[in-house]
């Protein structure tokens, strides 16, 4: 089975005004995601998931270095124009952001906004895209949604904007869903709600998604694999009830061992000091040369 996402040895560093060498943010990542799967990425703030998440996107700031090869359906997205790029955004992969908030205006009825996204991917006339748009809003579960398509964003709450996000990047229908941190700002029961709809989504529409967090519980929720990201890296990659069961990573023992009870919902990952990194990075090393493994 061809994978959907394909990276190869994935590194980014930004260069900075104080910075001889540039710093990397990503460093030597490979991975595969297939049809209908959904990856889960945990790591603690600052490892390098949202650096990850913008590169297979095409939207990393122009004082990005990316190496290595990032393949959405075989094609190559490291080095592409960026008209190809918005095609790509626009016809194949859609992404919801860290802040829900950041990426709707605050001034548009938040209908109009979802029609909007759909009448720049398909040739579809006004009613036709608004109704879609209603459409849309009723599926990520907004009640009465043809009366509040004329509303603007802050006449909802946080978990009912989150949906709306959500909504809007789905009007491509995508192959391929980024979700960097899409529960993060919500409560409980909205979080598992979401978490409810992207698994539906993967149900329905064959929607392969890279779900981005620092909170176990969201990956142990929904994911059907797991990748732990420390320092740009990716140290171990397993199936979800394996990796929870059988670490085999020193950095992810340490995790869960700071987790006893099993990842409950909302748990954020602990800052492990970095005085253990180099130990067990070094640990690593000689275990992944011990099984002639690599992350994938
Ligand atoms: N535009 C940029 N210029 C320079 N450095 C950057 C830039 N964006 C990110 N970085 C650096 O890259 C590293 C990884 O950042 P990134 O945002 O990918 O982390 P993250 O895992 O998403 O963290 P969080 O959980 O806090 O969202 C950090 O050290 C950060 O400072
Ligand atoms: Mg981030």
């Amino acid at each position: 089975m061809s994978a959907v996402l394909s990276m190869r040895n994935v590194g980014v560093s930004f260069r900075t005004a104080d910075a001889a060498q540039p710093a990397p943010a990503v460093d030597g990542v490979s991975l595969d995601i297939h049809r209908g799967e959904i990856f889960g990425i945990v790591g603690e703030s600052g490892s390098g998931k949202s650096t990850l998440a913008n590169a297979v996107m095409g939207l990393l700031p122009p004082n990005a270095l990316v190496s290595g090869s990032i393949r959405v359906n075989d094609r190559e997205v490291v080095g592409l124009s960026d008209d190809a790029l918005r095609s790509m955004r626009g016809d194949e992969v859609s992404m919801i952001f860290q802040d829900p908030t950041a990426s709707l205006d605050p001034t548009w009825p938040v209908g109009d906004q979802i029609a909007e996204t759909i009448r720049a991917h398909y040739p579809v006339n006004a009613r036709d895209a608004k109704a879609r748009a209603i459409a849309l809003m009723g599926e990520v579960g907004i009640a009465d949604a043809a009366a509040r398509y004329g509303d603007v964003p802050h006449r909802f709450s946080g978990g009912q904007r989150q949906r709306i996000v959500i909504a809007a990047a789905l009007a491509n229908n995508p192959q391929l869903l980024v979700a960097d941190e899409p529960t993060t700002a919500l409560d409980v029961t909205i979080q598992a709600q979401v978490l409810q709809l992207i698994d539906r989504l993967r149900r329905d529409h064959g929607t392969t998604v890279l779900l981005i967090t620092h909170d176990l519980g969201v990956v142990s929720m929904v994911s059907d694999r797991v990748g732990v990201m420390y320092g740009g890296r990716l140290l171990e990659t397993a199936a979800t009830r394996e990796l929870f069961a059988n670490p085999s990573h020193p950095y992810t023992r340490a995790l869960l061992a700071a987790n006893p009870a099993g990842a409950p919902r909302g748990t954020r990952l602990p800052v492990i000091p970095a005085a253990w990194n180099i130990e067990s990075l070094r640990e690593a090393e000689l275990l992944r040369a011990a099984a002639g493994a690599v992350n994938d």
